[in-house]
């Protein structure tokens, strides 16, 4: 390349693409506080990494301690936070990144609004699933037993509803599936859509 005749040029997703040898992608991992996402996601990051694939986790945690901490769990402020990892991850995806998204996502109107935003070509839905029962009785961080109280309003579940992925490209049943054939499964599931070959 000459760098005084290509100087004027912008670079562009498939630049960024060639440099990293793969594509673009978003897995958007939506499910129920508990069900696995983060869990997994971190799984098969580490499984792409060692195959020498550059990946970032957005997760609803981090998010939400963050960029997103003036939002709360109101529907219109769901709205907004998906918003915000939507663009987030369009930005990351258009420069060739694999990005995880790590978001209880609950309805179809928040997972289409991601859709739209980050475009249908560019997204993995997958819908990490686990009953309120079994989400319940791990409990990792102690939501369940506030909310059984009446401590959390708009608990996703209980007061504020989950709605099932209609069409996801890949369901991951976390109470049959190890953390590990879980996180291969979904290595599998992308591996096409991010190879360059
Ligand atoms: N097959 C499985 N896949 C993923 N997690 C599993 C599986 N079996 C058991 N677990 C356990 O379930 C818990 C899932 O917690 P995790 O924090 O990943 O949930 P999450 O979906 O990210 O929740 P949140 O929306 O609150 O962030 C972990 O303690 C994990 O060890
Ligand atoms: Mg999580």
């Amino acid at each position: 390349m000459n760098i005084h005749t290509e100087f004027h040029r912008f670079l562009n997703r498939h630049d960024k693409e060639s440099l990293l040898k793969q594509k673009g992608l978003a897995i958007w991992m939506c499910g129920l506080s508990g069900s696995g996402k983060s869990t997994i996601a971190n799984a098969a990051e580490r499984v792409l990494h060692q195959q020498g694939h550059f990946t970032i986790i957005l997760d609803g945690d981090n998010l939400r301690s963050g960029l997103n901490s003036n939002l709360g769990f109101s529907d219109e402020d769901r709205l907004e936070n998906i918003r915000r990892f939507a663009e987030l991850t369009k930005i990351l995806v258009n420069n060739g990144v694999i990005v995880f998204i790590s978001a209880i996502t609950p309805r179809g109107e928040l997972r289409d609004l991601a859709r739209g935003i980050v475009g249908e070509e560019n997204l993995f839905e997958v819908y990490v699933k686990a009953s309120y029962e079994a989400c319940e009785q791990r409990d990792v961080k102690g939501l369940y037993a506030k909310a059984a109280k009446g401590e959390i309003p708009n608990f996703t579940g209980q007061a504020s509803s989950f709605e099932e992925p209609q069409n996801p490209d890949l369901t991951l049943d976390t109470e049959a599936l190890s953390v590990e054939d879980a996180a291969i499964e979904l290595v599998e599931g992308i591996l096409p859509r991010i190879s360059t070959l």
